[in-house]
């Protein structure tokens, strides 16, 4: 893989960085989706077997890493809010400033003029020069890049370092060829390929001995994942044999590559999580022409009755509102299909033009933002409703729920997932019980997105 270097424009050898004793301390954020927080992993592991050590403290750093991302238009605030106080550090303390993901990759013209303060700039095939690039940037305050997408980097023999846990994400593919019109990953990520299931299976091995109970695998098109004639439901498969490793689930998935083999796996296989993610993204079929999803609606209701006559597998789903030339009767649609789908949970996003995508050359962005924001809220109170008389119908019932950690809100609450991904929240007082274990938990409560109960052998009240 190429990459350029050039020198660094706002030069300042007053802030030369003295000779170090220590090993240089990087500070990372990581913005956006689960397969930017595995790339932080493998870019954690990069840098550790190079010399770097990490801090959670931005002001101790000598380098700070942006892992970006530019899926919507908020993501991409967010980041650039970011970069604005970055440049107090470069400023106070001449930190070496990284950007990576896929902002660094759609918007490497901009970010180098706009920001003049950023030292190097990665995209997601080029993590194997950030060492090399960080250490130049240091030692000779030159400003490097690695923006080239590849063919072939799967990351194959590096190991990401992962915090610890129950859950462990595997990518196992990387890229996407649909080019949804919409859609910035394809430009960002670039071609789609996968990993050899030997490395994977392998992986998640190390990770069943190490104590992980769950594993993601995750694919900017997880589904389509091809390995000479070994294919996805071969490798669930495969994965959710590995003694230890309790449930499998997959992120995310696109509706064309669910052939009956897959379907049958999730129904069926004890370990593989009984739910899918299957994005419908709208309800009407000139929108999902124009967005080139390659299905109708009633090929997506196809599938859905498919699904179900497998059994009571839940699904979520991904909605995008006011797409190009979306009208009231098309958007109506989508509300439609929603109610009728009675999806577990749906993430609702306003449509905003990504630069590049086919749809910024083509359509116009012709949706007004107030009915955009009307159309986005409106879906999200819908699927509430929805979601909220789902999870009430659960009360009196038991699930199994493997335990993650702490809830979020207490640490005197454990935290965990049903087999269909609900939240579970319990007194921690109720049960001496710890991560990684499974338990019963009988259900008593219930709001839109967490359930709420007690172990089916809770201790006696005192
Ligand atoms: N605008 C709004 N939502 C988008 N998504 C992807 N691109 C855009 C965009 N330009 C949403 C899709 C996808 C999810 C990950 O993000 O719904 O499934
Ligand atoms: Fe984007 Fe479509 Fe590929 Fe998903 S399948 S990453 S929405 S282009």
């Amino acid at each position: 893989m190429l990459h350029e270097e050039l020198i660094h424009p706002s030069q300042n050898h007053s802030l030369e960085i003295a000779p170090r004793s220590k090993s240089p301390q990087v500070y990372m954020e990581t913005f956006g989706c689960q397969m930017n927080e595995y790339d932080s992993e493998l870019v954690r592991s990069l840098l550790k077997t190079q010399g770097f050590g990490f801090t959670d403290q931005s002001d101790q750093a000598d380098v700070i890493l942006l892992n970006t991302c530019a899926i919507r238009e908020n993501a991409h605030n967010r980041v650039y809010g970011h970069l604005g106080k970055l440049k107090y550090h470069k400023k106070e303390r001449g930190v070496v400033i990284g950007v990576l993901g896929c902002m660094a990759q759609n918007l490497k013209k901009e970010l180098l003029e706009s920001q003049p303060f950023i030292d190097v700039l990665v995209g997601p095939d080029g993590y194997r020069q950030l060492p090399s690039l960080l250490t130049k940037a240091m030692e000779t305050q030159t400003r490097g890049l690695s923006v080239d997408l590849s063919e072939y980097e799967t990351y194959e023999q590096i190991l990401p370092e992962r915090v610890g846990g129950v859950n462990a994400w595997i990518a196992v593919m990387r890229g996407c060829d649909n080019f949804c019109t919409f859609c910035v990953v394809p430009y960002t990520r670039g071609r789609e390929r996968s990993r050899d299931p030997k490395g994977i299976l392998e992986e998640a091995q190390g990770l069943a001995a190490r104590g992980y109970r769950q594993i993601t695998l995750l694919g900017q098109n997880v589904n389509s994942f091809q390995f000479e004639r070994y294919d996805f439901a071969q490798l669930v498969t495969a994965v959710a044999d590995i003694p230890g490793i309790e449930r499998v689930r997959f992120m995310s998935p696109h509706p064309k590559d669910f052939p009956p083999a897959l379907l049958d796996v999730v129904a069926q296989h004890p370990h593989v999580a009984s739910q899918i993610h299957l994005p419908l993204q709208s309800g009407n079929d000139r929108v999902l022409d124009a967005m080139g999803r390659n299905y109708s609606q009633g090929d997506y209701r196809r599938l859905v009755d498919d699904i179900r006559r497998r059994g009571d597998i839940p699904l979520t789903t991904d909605i995008i509102c006011g797409f190009c030339g979306e009208s009231d009767a098309e958007y109506r649609d989508t509300y439609q299909l929603i109610e009728e789908m009675s999806y577990q949970a749906a993430y609702i996003f306003k449509y905003s033009e990504r630069k590049n995508t086919i749809a910024a050359k083509k359509f116009p962005d012709d949706v007004a933002e107030a009915t955009k924001h009307e159309r986005v809220a409106e879906l999200i109170d819908l699927q509430k409703n929805i979601s909220l008389q789902k999870n009430q119908e659960l009360i009196g019932q038991t699930v199994d729920v493997l335990i993650e950690g702490d809830a979020k809100k207490s640490s005197q609450q454990w935290m965990g997932h049903t087999e269909s991904n609900i939240t579970v929240v319990w007194d921690k007082s109720l049960q001496p019980s710890h991560p990684g274990e499974f338990l019963p938990i009988l259900i008593e409560d219930a709001s839109a997105s967490t359930l709420f109960g007690r172990p089916l052998q809770s201790l006696p009240l005192s």
